[in-house]
């Protein structure tokens, strides 16, 4: 798919801010409108109800809807262990975990992630719940279809280094452990092991991480004290002024999920101050547009507030300086998105943003399994 037109884009931040309790009638400000959701006299704060888009109705989560499977707990009781066994890399020395991990809130800390001998890979480590609401784009650049075709490439890529050909004896070492025997018995009886049953459970355990409990979706179900004054505030500007959810729709908070093959934007990241054949053109490299150029996947916003540092290129250490840059137009570029613009927040506006992100902390967190 190519980068997102203008006019579709505007269409569908129409859509989600009216699909935020916004009267059909009522345009969505547009970047630099009149100042102010909110204003600020003497400590108090006096609103205008109808440009307060939190305390209309908002989108909640849609549960994941799945496959019948008999065997489905014992895929996922697999897939959960192998996740976090280091024994699955090709030196021993790093798990799926190793780059998504609680602390980061289950992205990565290093800008670029580290693969097998601390070899620096091309990009930063996501975030990975919900990550089973993308459709046919997995990846920054949406590359991989499907997230058995992630799995497999990431553990015969550099992330675990085992190599494509190498997979099936990798395979067999791992299964002939006393445990894990029992479990692919378990998880699929009568089959031998082999790579595509690994990626499978792996697949199966990662559509268990649902994050759907934040306090962004325990306000969006009625609880009203479930978002601080200042997070209310945050959300008006996230929905209207700020127009973020443009590519950051609610529930999902990354337009690319529930979007057949997701959708890209070029916001600059990683393109200044470099020759332009160095720069990695992202989206580009899988449809060859032009258009796709330094275009990315919008991350679900889920978690973001630990999960530093930012984008693709972990460029940006924190979460206040990723909000300025894309409150402010992103990046200058030959491709820039006409849907980035300096959406003029005052210093209030944006801390209020950036509080109203911490409200969108997943509950969970990936638990250690016992491993055989
Ligand atoms: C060395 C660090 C590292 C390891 C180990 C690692 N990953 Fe990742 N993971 C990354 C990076 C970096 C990306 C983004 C790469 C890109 O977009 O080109 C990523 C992306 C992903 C994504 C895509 C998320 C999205 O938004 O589309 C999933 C899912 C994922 N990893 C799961 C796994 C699984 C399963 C394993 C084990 C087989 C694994 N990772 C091992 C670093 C790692
Ligand atoms: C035109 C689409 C678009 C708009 C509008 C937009 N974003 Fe983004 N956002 C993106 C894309 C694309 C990325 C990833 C870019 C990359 O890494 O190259 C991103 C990344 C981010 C990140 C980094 C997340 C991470 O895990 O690395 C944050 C934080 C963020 N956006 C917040 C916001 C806020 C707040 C607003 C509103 C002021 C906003 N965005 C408006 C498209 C958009």
């Amino acid at each position: 798919m190519r980068t997102q037109t203008k006019t579709t884009l505007a269409a569908s931040l129409l859509l989600a801010v009216a699909g935020a309790g916004c009267k059909k009638d009522e345009a969505p400000p547009a970047g630099g409108a009149k100042p102010g959701t909110a204003k600020a006299t003497g400590g108090t704060t006096t609103v205008q109800p109808a440009n307060r888009p939190s305390q209309g109705k908002l989108p909640t989560m849609p549960p994941l809807t799945l496959p019948d499977d008999a065997k489905r707990a014992e895929k996922v009781a697999l897939g959960h262990a192998l996740f976090f066994d280091t024994r699955l890399s090709v030196d021993g020395s790093r798990a799926c975990y190793s780059c998504h991990q609680n602390e980061h809130g289950n992205g990565g800390k290093d800008p670029l992630a580290l693969g097998p001998g601390d070899k620096p890979l091309p990009r930063h480590s996501p975030v990975i719940w919900n990550v089973a609401y993308f459709q046919e784009a997995f990846y920054w650049d949406g590359r991989s279809p499907s997230l058995e075709a992630q799995a497999k490439a990431a553990w015969a890529g550099g992330n675990m280094g085992v190599g494509e050909d190498k997979l099936e004896a990798k395979t067999a070492e791992v299964a002939s452990i006393p445990g894990y025997k029992a479990m692919f018995e378990a998880a699929f009886p009568g089959q031998a092991p082999s790579a595509e049953l690994v990626v499978s459970a792996l697949a199966e355990y990662e559509r268990t991480l649902v994050c759907n409990d934040t306090a962004y979706d325990k306000f969006a179900a009625g609880d009203k004290a479930a978002l601080s004054e200042a997070q209310q505030r945050g959300l008006d500007v996230f929905l209207g002024k700020g127009m973020c959810a443009a590519c950051h729709a609610p529930p999902f908070f990354s337009s690319a999920m529930n979007a057949p093959k997701g959708v890209y934007f070029n916001i600059g990241i990683g393109t200044a101050g470099k020759p332009e054949d160095q720069v990695d053109v992202g989206r580009m490299k899988v449809t060859s547009a032009a258009g796709d150029w330094a275009a990315f996947k919008p991350p679900s916003l889920r978690n973001v507030s630990k999960s530093a540092p930012y984008f693709h290129d972990g460029s940006v250490a924190t979460l206040d300086e990723a909000v300025k840059l894309m409150a402010t137009g992103g990046i200058a570029n030959k491709n820039l998105t006409a849907l980035m613009g300096d959406r003029k927040l005052s210093d209030a506006e944006r801390a209020d943003l950036v509080e109203f992100l911490k409200g969108l902390d997943c509950g969970g967190k990936l638990e250690q399994p016992k491993l055989p």
